[in-house]
């Protein structure tokens, strides 16, 4: 009987995607390598470290859906080297992530946040000509750091505002084809009015945005994370934020969730989100469906949708 070890409750009945008899455990929080040490199959999600050591300590492991698009919490490498299929759900949270990184973009820039805790707080003494002004969208440039889907699905976005594009990394799509400029990254950071990063987390990318890629920056720019936290050094933007070297920041994503750096939190002129980028009803439903698809694939030896590693699959475990 197949064993599926989920680290967290699913928006959909797994039962209904599984052959009969399969068995479903939950793992307990912080007891990840126990849970998975007997398991056929593993569904997870960002927050769970899929470590070689975990993957050593699971010698039935054929699967390890990952409930996201970003893959940077496991360990794929290993995974392929020991056979062991590594999937992710990507297109179907494309545009729901885009909103969200507008939605940072436009609190950013009409200063949203402090406009509600104003509001909150009581101390709103009415309407006037000076109180919380913004920097405008239209006619501004949008420098997109890594124009994959999600890039251009913001980069579309951006051009609805009156924006005008450059890239640094990635392509157009066929959507955004002749209406974005390919620059490089110190230029993109001199030259943009919003700074949007869609790059996944890797080696070269871990850091990018440091105290000297910052400096680059306009003071009236705003920069906003959508992708991962660790591409931003968060004490170096705390600190050109409270200097005034920047005019704002929205970050749905930290270097160590769900902690957050103490000047980021202190600081008014950051909008801060916890992850939320595909946190939709349906966006969620379709990412765990996703993901179970991928799981009854791979226990019926069928090759899955949207392997992060195909050369894995001629060699997988369990291969005839
Ligand atoms: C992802 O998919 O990688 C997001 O960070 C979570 O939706």
């Amino acid at each position: 009987m197949a064993v599926v070890v989920t680290t967290s409750a699913l928006p959909i009945e797994l039962a209904d995607f599984l052959p009969a008899g399969t068995q479903v455990v939950r793992a307990e929080a912080g007891n990840l390598a126990a849970a998975v040490a007997g398991a056929d199959a593993l569904i997870c999600l960002p927050r769970d470290p899929i470590t070689a050591e975990v993957l050593h300590g699971a010698p039935r492991l054929r699967i390890v859906a990952n409930t996201a698009v970003g893959t940077d919490n496991v360990d794929v490498a290993a995974a392929t080297a020991l056979g062991i299929a590594v999937t992710n759900t990507p297109d179907v949270l494309t545009e729901a992530t885009a909103d969200f990184a507008f939605a940072l973009i436009l609190a950013a820039a009409r200063r949203l946040g402090e406009g509600e805790r104003l509001v909150r707080s009581g101390q709103w003494q009415g309407w006037a000509l000076d109180l919380l002004l913004g920097v405008d969208l239209a006619g501004a440039t949008l420098g997109i750091i890594g124009l994959g889907r999600i890039g251009n699905a913001v980069a579309r976005r951006g051009l609805g505002f009156g924006m005008s594009i450059v890239h640094a990394g990635g392509r157009p799509d066929v959507a955004l084809a002749g209406r974005a400029r390919a620059v490089e990254l110190p230029e993109l950071l001199a030259t943009s009015d919003v700074v949007s990063i869609h790059s996944p987390l890797t080696p070269a990318t871990r850091g990018l945005i440091d105290a000297a890629a910052l400096a680059r920056m306009k003071p009236t720019a705003i920069l906003v994370n959508t992708a991962r936290g660790p591409i931003v050094d968060e004490a170096a933007l705390a600190e050109a934020l409270a200097a005034g070297r920047l005019f704002g920041a929205g970050l749905d994503v930290f270097a160590a969730e769900p902690a957050i750096h103490p000047g980021l939190v202190a600081c008014d002129r950051a909008i801060l989100a916890p992850h939320l980028g595909s946190a939709t009803t349906s966006v969620r439903t379709q990412m765990a469906t996703l993901s179970a698809a991928a799981v009854r694939s791979v226990l019926a030896g069928e090759r899955p949708a949207h392997l992060v590693d195909p050369s894995v699959w001629p060699r997988r475990r369990g291969a005839p």
